[in-house]
């Protein structure tokens, strides 16, 4: 039997990211080849007409998944019923800026966000934020939607998450799919901590772990996690706007892992309400490694940390912890 359709919004649907990100959902890439669709997309009224050319992309492009497709400047039209909201709508960062220089534009939209979310959303929507500063974002969304579960408000480091099995793989040239278990740590900006220490390559003599194959600690422990927690700043360099078809992949990896459950023994990068796992402390929202089953994501527990990993932990749990308070102080 057919399954009834899900409907997943997509707010500023209209950008860079909204446009590489539509036709992934409209195509099966975020929740299944046979999980029908309907897309509602919002933007603000300067891109109406942007939007409505993205409207009619979708209409030529005949995905047979997709059942329908709001496209309005209406936030509570677009949140209405929606099962999956994926938040992209902001102001991006460009060359120069800092993730604080967006704080303020973006946490007054979130925090609005949050009230037509709360009062229209389907019971039990899961919520993605993709814009920056994207912790922060989801805490004032978080913060703003009190009867929306906790458990239901993430954010994007999957992206951060997903550069780190490719460094790992570009220098063992070894297959990306083969590399596992990689975590980001913290805030999706250039505090988060790439960490490699549980990370494993698949080999024809089992799993090895990538420190004894990359052999190279001081490369692990500069190079590899400065080139990782720079990528952004590297795109926006090289492309003179911020990365887009790798940030609507990953958010599809995201969506995708959460409804459908993670691979047995694998584990992926969320950013998640924290519970004081890892004495981060609890009422952040903060990158752990978790494992998804049964549409629940759990963070993985009992992880051996050692001194310098603590100390990254540590400093990007600080950074979150100023940048709320910058937030609130934004809002006052
Ligand atoms: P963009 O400027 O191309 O698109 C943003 C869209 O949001 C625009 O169409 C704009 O009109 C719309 N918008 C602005 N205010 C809105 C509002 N109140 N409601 C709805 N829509 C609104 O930017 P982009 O390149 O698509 O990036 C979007 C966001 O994602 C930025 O904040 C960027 O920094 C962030 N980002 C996050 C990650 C991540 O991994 N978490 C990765 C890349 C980019
Ligand atoms: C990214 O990681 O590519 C984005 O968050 C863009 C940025 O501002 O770094």
């Amino acid at each position: 039997m057919a399954k009834d359709p899900v409907r997943v919004l997509v707010t500023g649907a209209a950008g860079q990211i909204g446009y590489a990100l539509v036709p992934m959902i409209a195509r099966g890439i975020m929740l299944g080849p046979d999980q029908p669709v309907i897309l509602h997309m919002l933007d603000i009224a300067p891109a109406a007409e942007a939007l409505n050319g993205v409207k009619m992309e979708l209409v030529d492009a005949a995905f047979p998944l997709l059942k329908g497709v709001v496209a309005t400047t209406d936030a509570v039209e677009a949140c209405t019923g929606v099962n999956v909201a994926v938040m992209v709508g902001g102001f991006p960062r460009k060359e120069g800026m800092e993730r604080k220089d967006v704080m303020s534009k973006n946490v007054s939209i979130y925090k609005s966000q949050a009230s037509a979310l709360e009062k229209h959303a389907a019971a039990n929507c899961k919520v993605l934020v993709v814009a920056n500063p994207a912790n922060t974002n989801a805490l004032i969304l978080k913060e703003f939607a009190p009867s929306i579960p906790e458990k239901n408000i993430t954010c994007l480091t999957r992206l951060d998450h997903n550069r780190a099995l490719g460094q790992v793989s570009e220098r063992l040239s070894v297959q990306v799919s083969d590399v596992k278990n990689c975590i980001i740590w913290g805030n999706h900006s250039s505090s988060q901590y790439p960490d490699v220490n549980h990370a494993t390559v698949k080999t024809p003599a089992g799993d090895k772990p990538v420190r004894e194959l990359v052999a190279d600690d001081q490369w692990l422990n500069t190079e590899f996690i400065s080139t990782v927690q720079q990528r952004g700043a590297a795109i926006i360099k090289a492309r003179k706007f911020s990365s887009a078809l790798s940030a609507a992949s990953s958010a599809c990896d995201h969506i995708r892992d959460w409804v459908l459950g993670t691979p047995e023994g694998t584990w992926v990068s969320m950013g998640v309400y924290s519970d004081g796992s890892y004495n981060v402390p609890a009422g952040l929202i903060y990158s752990f490694p978790v494992t998804c089953k049964n549409g629940e994501w759990s963070i993985v527990q009992g992880l051996p940390i050692d001194e310098f990993s603590r100390k990254k932990l540590d400093l990007t749990a600080q950074e979150l912890s100023e940048e709320k308070e910058l937030a609130y102080s934004c809002l006052s």
